[in-house]
């Protein structure tokens, strides 16, 4: 046999990264589908079809995202936690692209930093489950994992895994992504339009007076620029925005199908969206989605929770970004109000201490979920807060850069998280409860939270 020179041989195949080399390790949380061949052809199919986004934007979102693990940007990022392909239509997808926005307003003028925004949006439809299986009187049946992999009624047609839901998953992707580019440079995102969506969108909210004071500020600014020249016509920053989208890179078969190497770099990048992060019960160091996002070069998020030990976690930076690089990775925690004070600090400093540059997000939703005493899944207010603000202080605490938040959010009026200004209680959860999956905040809780963290984030800039 010949061996080229200075070529390595692989001890193993498992050594070379490939599209599908995540199928020599242990894949968690993947669907049993019926019929092997029905998944070959439809991945088939999708790996002949458009990407959704470019190679470029992703490494421009990884530009970004260095500015914010230096401290010189923050991150929002938001979205349902589980899209329908139901409730799939344009104004769910307008609205919460305005909240997102004039959270990202809120944020970068009072708090004084530019902010990254990143959509859970146009891809987010496969979900972890903590059991295989749901029994409703006596009735068991597959559980329910997300539209791309089954149906959400209780019933053994809908909760059979069908691979062809990978394919309408990635038309309605490529459907809201189409409408977040045309609002993002249509003119929909135009500064001069943020005090008059407020208008509308905030008649009887209780946020209003503080809100409109912050919109007379803009406003004011905005005029002061227009006089030295600076306008929407001519200023492309003032009128246009970009917003790019992100997704649990979950069901791997689709997330390969949609991984194409980069005519410009020949590297590879998941092109199913911007960003893509592993989930809590899916980020074993030895696991399929480590793998297989290790190989992409796609910024990439990666949730740690309660259990993550600080030599876990710098195995998990190893392999997740060897090379150290700014912007690569970003740890999203999601401890719980009660338990990050007492385990966040020890990770911060083993990951300071190796000089690892990481983004640090906190999602302060998924350490937070109760059942309400009517059988309702919530969140309270309150706590979701109480983790944003202690994470701020552990990293200040450590000299560290809290870097951003990750939330489940709507523009709806939906009642899925108990408390906020108008003080939504667990009676009033059934009022307007939607969720596909867990409870997320609503238009006008997020819009509050905007408010508060930029106030902290202004408190920590000045301190
Ligand atoms: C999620 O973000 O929807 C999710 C399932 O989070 P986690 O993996 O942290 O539980
Ligand atoms: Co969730």
């Amino acid at each position: 046999m010949e061996v080229e020179l200075g070529v390595p041989v692989p001890e193993s195949p498992t050594q070379v990264w490939t599209p599908q080399s995540w199928r020599n390790f242990t894949a968690d949380q993947q669907p049993q589908y019926a019929s092997a061949e029905d998944v070959s052809r439809v991945a088939k199919q999708l790996s002949g079809h458009p990407p959704l986004v470019f190679a470029a934007e992703a490494r421009e979102l990884r530009r970004q995202l260095a500015l914010v693990a230096e401290g010189k940007a923050f991150l929002l990022q938001g979205g349902d936690c589980a899209e329908s392909f139901t409730d799939f239509n344009a104004n769910r997808i307008r609205d919460t692209f305005k909240v997102l926005l004039q959270m990202a307003v809120v944020l970068t003028f009072a708090g004084n930093l530019p902010v990254v925004k990143v959509a859970r949006m146009a891809g987010q439809y496969a979900k972890p489950r903590s059991a295989n299986t749901e029994t409703v009187s006596g009735i068991e049946l597959p559980s329910y994992r997300g539209d791309i992999i089954n149906g959400i009624d209780f019933t053994r047609e809908a909760r059979t895994p069908d691979p062809q839901r990978m394919v309408t998953a990635y038309n309605q992707s490529a459907a809201t992504l189409n409408l977040l580019r045309a609002f993002a440079q249509g003119g929909l995102a135009d500064l001069h339009q943020v005090h008059g969506w407020n208008l509308s969108f905030l008649k009887n909210n209780p946020q209003r007076e503080k809100y409109a004071q912050l919109a007379e500020r803009l406003q004011e600014a905005l005029e002061f620029m227009a006089v030295c020249g600076v306008k929407s016509e001519n200023t492309p920053a003032i009128r246009e925005t970009v917003l790019y989208t992100s997704h649990e890179a979950l069901l791997l078969e689709y997330e390969q199908a949609l991984t194409r190497t980069d005519s410009l770099t020949g590297k590879w990048y998941d092109c199913s969206a911007h960003m893509l992060w592993i989930g809590e019960r899916t980020r074993q160091l030895d696991g399929a989605h480590v793998e297989f996002l290790s190989g992409v070069c796609n910024p990439i998020g990666m949730k740690v929770g309660p259990s993550m030990q600080p030599d876990e976690l710098l195995r998990l930076i190893d392999k997740l970004n060897p090379e150290n690089e700014a912007g690569r990775l970003t740890l999203i925690t999601r401890m719980g109000a009660d338990t990050l004070g007492e385990k966040l600090p020890a990770l911060v400093r083993a990951v300071q201490a190796e000089g690892r540059s990481v983004v640090w997000s906190t999602d302060p939703m998924h350490g937070n979920t109760v059942k309400a005493g009517n059988g309702y899944k919530t969140r309270d207010f309150d706590k979701i807060l109480r983790e944003i603000r202690d994470f701020f202080s552990v990293h200040w605490a450590e000299g560290s850069h809290p870097g951003g938040i990750h939330l489940e959010m709507t523009g709806e009026h939906v009642t899925e998280c108990t408390g906020g200004a108008w003080k939504i209680s667990e009676a009033d959860l059934a009022s307007c409860y939607r969720t596909q999956c867990d409870p997320r905040l609503n238009a006008d809780q997020v819009l509050e939270l905007a408010f508060c963290v930029s106030e902290w984030l202004r408190a920590g800039r000045i301190a």
